[in-house]
């Protein structure tokens, strides 16, 4: 079994992509979330936006992970950066199981030059300890997969660390 969960919400398949590969790299179980609210189309885009600015959160769709939270060395949540907050669906993970996460890192994707790195502060409102690590990816940039790379050695060393 992995030592290395990650969990991710994908609206249009980039953190899907980015949390693939940082898992395969890891050899991590890899889980989606969804809260089953249609953001398709340019009303869904409005949608999330919507969502995120309210900090309007539903209830995640039944998922499992192997483990309990508690029993993973890392847990890294993935989500794209919706108006500088998190993803919907991420909050309300974050909002039902914050509190068990001691271990936690966090990787964004985004499309803006900037990193939003405001919203690593965000989500760490929730959990039981500030992330560990944490990158800001800009999928289709030239340092993508340098900062991704990146990002999975820091993991490899925290994990080493024990
Ligand atoms: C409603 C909405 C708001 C967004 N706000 C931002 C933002 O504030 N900054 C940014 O860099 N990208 C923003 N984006 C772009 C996404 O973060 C980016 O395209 C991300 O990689 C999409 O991931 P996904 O394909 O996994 O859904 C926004 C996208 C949406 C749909």
């Amino acid at each position: 079994m992995s030592e290395v969960l990650c969990l991710y919400y994908s609206r249009s398949g980039n953190t899907q992509k980015t949390m693939e590969e940082i898992a395969s790299a890891l050899g991590a179980e890899l889980v989606s979330l969804d809260d089953g609210r249609d953001r398709s189309g340019w009303r869904g885009w409005l949608r999330a936006g919507m969502d995120a600015m309210r900090r309007e959160t539903r209830a995640l769709e039944p998922y499992e992970t192997e483990r309990p939270l508690e029993d993973y060395d890392l847990v890294l949540l993935g989500t794209p950066v919706w108006a500088g907050r998190c993803a919907a669906p991420i909050r309300s993970f974050l909002k039902e199981n914050g509190r068990r996460l001691e271990r936690v890192g966090y990787a964004l994707t985004r499309a803006g030059e900037g990193k939003c790195e405001e919203v690593y502060t965000q989500m760490d409102r929730y959990t039981a300890a500030k992330h560990a690590l944490c990158v800001s990816l800009r999928p289709g940039s030239v340092g993508y997969v340098f900062w991704r790379d990146q990002f999975v050695q820091e993991a490899l060393r925290y994990l080493e660390r024990g």
